[in-house]
């Protein structure tokens, strides 16, 4: 700031609160519907919208049922879905086969979206952890997760997903070197125009437990994700993370989880400048949830607060499980 705020009277900060109206005119940000990014899970079977328990109003869907969603998010003008599967147990192993399989869940329900509601931007997510017996988002050797193994099995299931016809590609594995692996092989195979939303800073977070359970990997995982997500005290190195991920060729880049981290949203997006993302995470949407359900706080206030917080935070959007419910709000107003 450059100038000294008058001193009072001459100023009475509360004037430009005085009305709705007024309180509007100065407001500094906005949240639309552009902004949305909706997390959806698909499962096998058909006409199949199943609840998750910790997730209250999310459900996983069948194919089918999520081609309705997005024609429900384009009806809505919600700009992109972005697909988590529920893996068949039966089809986990430790070769991860399932995770480039053309024909599995993610990619056929991203071929039936852009076949029918193509004007819905479909993201896609890179990692092994749905199709891995043990859960993580690696290989497994001798108690390791292995580096460099992983992100070539990484590269096999992000080409299939541009195969398939996801417009993003969001590795959210945290693995090193998968951003530039993928971005070469994406080129060289065509895929000239498919964008990586990179998970760059995304941390070891207690907070992503009812995801875990929505795409069944809680059971699954040994031990936690510590030597490959980060540690939420780090601050720099997520400038780090960001930087190298935009030098192997990110589009965009997220920070997740959303609110615990808002402090890292805005050191991304002021160091860098580039389209950056918040996931707001299971964890916090099933803790306003819980909390409203409980008549412990207005629920709907409180999910347009938190959301509001991402776009002070200079996030230029967020993957939401609210966002069906939100852009339903923004619509009436
Ligand atoms: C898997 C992945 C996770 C989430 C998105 N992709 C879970 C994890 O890393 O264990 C979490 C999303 C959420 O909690 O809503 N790589």
């Amino acid at each position: 700031m450059t100038t000294t705020p008058a001193p009072f009277p001459a100023a009475r900060p509360r004037r430009t609160r005085q009305s709705s109206a007024i309180r509007g005119l100065v407001r500094e940000n906005t949240l639309t519907v552009d902004d949305l990014i909706w997390p959806v899970f698909v499962r096998d079977g058909e006409g199949v919208e199943e609840p998750v328990a910790s997730m209250p109003g999310v459900v996983r869907r069948s194919v089918d049922k999520i081609v309705e969603a997005a024609q429900e998010a384009a009806d809505l003008g919600i700009p992109t879905i972005c697909l988590f599967p529920y893996t068949d147990p039966a089809l986990k192993t430790a070769d991860c086969a399932e995770a480039w399989n053309p024909e599995n869940l993610s990619n056929r329900a991203t071929r039936a979206i852009k076949a029918a509601v193509p004007e819905v931007s479909v993201m896609t997510d890179v990692a092994l952890d749905p199709y891995n017996i043990n859960g993580h988002d690696g290989f497994v050797v001798d108690g390791e997760i292995v580096n460099d193994a992983t992100v070539e099995a990484l590269v096999k299931q992000a080409l299939s997903q541009a195969e398939a016809g996801a417009d993003i590609i969001g590795p959210s594995d945290m693995m090193d070197n998968r951003i530039g692996a993928m971005r070469d092989a994406l080129e060289a195979n065509g895929h000239q125009n498919v964008m990586l939303l990179s998970y760059a800073a995304k941390y070891a977070s207690a907070f992503y437990g009812p995801f875990r359970d929505a795409v069944g990997a809680s059971g699954a995982l040994k031990g936690d994700k510590k030597s490959y997500q980060m540690d939420p005290a780090n601050s720099d190195e997520a400038i780090r993370m960001v930087a190298r991920d935009l030098a192997e060729g990110a589009d965009m880049v997220m920070v997740k989880p959303g609110m615990p981290y808002l402090d890292i949203c805005r050191r991304v997006k002021d160091s860098f400048g580039v389209p950056t993302f918040a996931y707001q995470v299971s964890g916090e949407y099933a803790m306003i949830q819980a909390a409203a359900h409980n008549g412990w706080i207005d629920g709907e206030k409180a999910m347009l607060e938190s959301l509001m917080a991402f776009k002070r935070a200079g996030c230029d959007g967020i993957l939401t499980y609210f966002a069906p419910t939100v852009a339903r709000l923004l619509a009436k107003r």
